[in-house]
């Protein structure tokens, strides 16, 4: 059986992105695998929320997996901070990782140029905290979307200098996963190429959405002034549509749009009315169970309390045969 490890930071409400790009994979993958699913709290402290707020998004994101169908009957999920053994693991991730290769790190660069005001190491250590996780259960396989595919990158090159360094075989090789063939993007409704929580208002469909909340946006998407000419090519806000319509629409809806697209008669207006009701209809089910589940706390508690004692059995274990391999053992 192999180990598939994932995580999504808790910054807040979940998005389609999100659940398109990882959460779907985890929840296919949870029969057949030995799956750790975890709510990255430390993570989200590089930004460095209120601790309000950060208790409240960590119970949202619960919440959030839980609806979107991740069984805890059949993997083990936990809160990143309820097993402090990945903070050790991390420190000693950090004694072989360099500073050069962690600045050039695309979402290094990429937070720097956001938050220019808070560049702190939490964000120059980001990709060793994020391998910890992974080692940290000595996973095999591990479901995300595509911008993280740098930081599995990384996770291998940090595993594999461990087991070179200490002429061991101890962490395997870890792949980044997706059903498909690729790794998934999902675009944003504002043009720009991806959806995120962090990308500003109206760029991101969120699951827990009211349908009227999702429409108004959806209707609101960024799109050109129409193709003047048949079987033009598509700017890119107008390729995004069609890639979220191609989520959640019928084949024939899709057919439809990109005939009239080529015959020049398009009206987006159609286009997104179509879209919205179709996104309504998809995210229907899971927006239900996040209502239901967000007021039973007993559940989300004894939920996160089995959670937490089935990881720390294998992160105690991990922790353990690294300290003895580095050479930290009782007298
Ligand atoms: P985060 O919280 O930004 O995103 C969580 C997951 O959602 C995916 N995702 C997307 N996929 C496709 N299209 C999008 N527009 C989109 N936006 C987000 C991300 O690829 C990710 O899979 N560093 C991670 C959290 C993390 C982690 C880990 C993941 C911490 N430790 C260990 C896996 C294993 C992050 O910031 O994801």
């Amino acid at each position: 059986m192999e180990t598939v490890v994932s995580g999504i930071r808790s910054t807040g409400n979940l998005h389609l992105g999100n659940y398109l790009g990882a959460i779907k994979n985890f929840v296919k993958m949870q029969n057949e695998n030995n799956c750790y699913f975890f709510i990255a709290d430390y993570h989200s402290l590089t930004t460095h929320p209120h601790p309000a707020d950060l208790h409240s998004n960590v119970k949202q994101v619960l919440v959030e997996y839980l609806a979107c169908g991740i069984d805890p009957e059949k993997c083990t999920i936990y809160v990143q901070s309820d097993v402090p053994q990945v903070a050790e693991l991390y420190l000693l991730l950090n004694m072989n990782a360099y500073v050069g290769e962690l600045q050039r790190c695309t979402s290094f660069k990429d937070k720097i140029r956001k938050q220019p005001d808070n560049v702190n190491a939490g964000l120059l250590t980001y990709p060793s905290l994020m391998a910890a996780d992974i080692l940290l259960h000595k996973a095999h396989k591990v479901p995300v979307g595509k911008d993280q595919e740098q930081h599995l990158e990384m996770t291998r090159t940090f595993g594999n200098r461990f087991n070179r360094i200490y002429e061991t075989e101890y962490f395997p090789e870890p792949q980044a996963f997706n059903f498909g063939t690729a790794l998934v993007k999902i675009p944003g409704l504002d043009g720009s190429g991806k959806m995120g929580k962090s990308e500003g208002e109206g760029n991101a469909i969120f699951l827990a959405d009211d349908p009227k909340v999702m429409t108004k946006k959806i209707m609101r998407a960024k799109t050109d002034s129409g193709p003047e000419k048949p079987n033009q090519e598509k700017p890119e806000e107008i390729v995004n549509l069609f890639t979220l319509l191609k989520t959640v629409s019928t084949d024939d809806t899709v057919q439809h749009f990109e005939d009239v697209y080529n015959d020049c008669s398009i009206r987006y207006g159609d286009l997104k009315k179509q879209l919205a009701e179709d996104m309504v209809k998809f995210l229907a089910p899971v927006k239900e169970k996040i209502d239901e589940l967000s007021s039973d706390d007993k559940y989300i508690q004894k939920v996160l309390q089995e959670g937490k004692e089935k990881a720390l059995e294998s992160a105690i274990k991990t922790v353990k045969e690294v300290r003895e391999i580095i050479g930290i053992k009782p007298f």
